[in-house]
């Protein structure tokens, strides 16, 4: 079944409203020099810039209405509850039209995939089930399952890859079986951009009972999402990765699964009626949101969702198959570097992890900084994988909307000038 289409011909691109230029005056940081040089920003799979509509949604929200939600009485109260809803509703409309009931405010993706872990996955994994995750899993969707399989006795299996990054699916009937009650797995890799085949392995979930988590950290800020469509069980993600503020993040679950799960916080906000014995829990989502908000950043994070909705997600795909497909061609072209993940673009997000085989990846990212390019080196929180793949630890690129070829030439520009610097000089 093929749900989305994330690979549709660049050249049908209509490009006609989306000018990087204009983009990049919304972000103030992007006027900053790094070192003496106009910074060039490749670090968004760790987190993205904000624009100035995000920025001032803070600042209104503390000079205008800070008042806390969900209980006051009075104006204030009333404009941030009501705020923090409208963020809600965005969000519920952003994966797909889901109801607002279905939307659990967390603080990132990884608390949502503890979550779920710790209450759906201590209440229906038990001995001698199977949880099935992948080898391409960032720490954050990978420890919350040691734990639990340590913790219950369960099973944990793997669905490997294969040398060009790919899942390798040819096992999978024995991977996912009767025995497995979940698969947990990754939308999209933050280390080898691969997008992964989640509807295909979704079905095949559902026909042997398993519940299925998509972590969408990094699927959700660059690609149209539709959790419906794909029938995910849980899909989780973090406003951080998608022009949003630090500190919020989201656990999309299907409504009879967040009212058969228990909280694993408790307190104010998410009770119904408590006495000195005992306590009922209040209706969805409060239930799960146990204490004050990060009200601010929530609300903050509507300007962010508007701004990647007026773009379009479709147009944003498009523009990083671009970006992406350039900058592996020109990367290609150094005979040193070593790319990871798949050939084709179509099949990867807008991120290139890579290695030179004569400098360390910590070595270019620091002689990279001094020429104002921001890459990230190191494991990449997916130190499983980066074991496999035979390196220590890898540079990475990752792009979004601001970014242009321009700065892709800066990037390769300045690896030349490491080799020069570190090898021929
Ligand atoms: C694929 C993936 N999953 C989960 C996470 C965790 O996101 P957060 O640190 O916002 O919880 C990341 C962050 O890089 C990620 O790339």
């Amino acid at each position: 079944m093929k749900v989305i289409d994330h690979k549709q011909p660049v050249s049908q691109v209509d490009n006609s409203l989306f000018s990087t230029d204009s983009i990049k005056k919304d972000f103030p940081i992007l006027e900053r020099k790094i070192n003496g040089h106009k910074l060039v920003y490749l670090d968004n799979a760790a987190t993205t810039q904000k624009p100035q509509s995000v920025i001032d949604a803070i600042s209104s929200y503390y000079t205008g209405f800070n008042a806390n939600v969900h209980r006051g009485l009075h104006t204030l109260a009333e404009e941030a509850t009501s705020a923090m809803e409208r963020t809600r509703e965005k969000t519920a409309a952003f994966i797909g039209g889901v109801k607002m009931e279905e939307i659990i405010f967390t603080r990132n993706a990884t608390e949502s995939i503890n979550m779920v872990a710790t209450s759906w996955g201590k209440k229906n994994i038990k001995q001698g089930d199977r949880i099935v995750i992948t080898q391409m899993e960032h720490h954050a969707n990978l420890v919350p399952w040691i734990m639990l399989a340590k913790e219950t006795g369960a099973e944990l299996g793997y669905i490997p890859i294969d040398k060009n990054g790919y899942l390798d699916l040819s096992d999978i009937n024995k991977i996912i079986n009767p025995q497995t009650k979940v698969v947990a797995l990754t939308h999209m890799s933050n280390v080898l951009g691969t997008i992964n085949p989640v509807e295909e392995i979704i079905e095949l979930a559902h026909k042997n009972n398993a519940y299925v988590l998509v972590d969408g950290a990094q699927s959700a800020p660059h690609l149209p999402i539709n959790v419906k469509a794909l029938d995910a069980d849980f899909y989780v993600f973090s406003a951080h990765k998608m022009l949003g503020p630090t500190g919020v993040g989201v656990l999309y679950a299907k409504e009879e699964i967040l009212n058969d799960m228990e909280p694993v916080i408790f307190g104010g906000e998410m009770i119904s009626h408590v006495t000195f014995e005992n306590a009922d829990w209040a209706e969805l989502p409060m239930k799960h949101e146990a204490g004050t908000p990060n009200i601010a950043d929530i609300v903050a994070f509507a300007p962010a969702l508007d701004y990647l909705t007026n773009i379009g997600m479709d147009k944003i795909r498009q523009h990083e198959i671009e970006i992406t497909s350039y900058g592996m061609e020109e990367l290609k072209k150094l005979d040193y570097i070593r790319i990871f993940g798949p050939d084709n673009p179509l099949d990867r997000g807008g991120v290139i992890s890579f290695v030179d085989n004569k400098i360390h990846p910590h070595d270019l990212a620091q002689f990279l900084d001094s020429k104002g390019v921001a890459i990230r080196a190191g494991h990449h929180c997916a130190q499983p994988l980066v074991k496999l793949l035979g390196v220590p630890s890898t540079a990475r690129a990752s792009f979004y909307i601001y970014n242009t070829k321009d700065e892709v030439d800066k990037l390769v520009e300045a690896l030349k000038e490491a080799r020069r610097y570190f090898v021929n000089g």
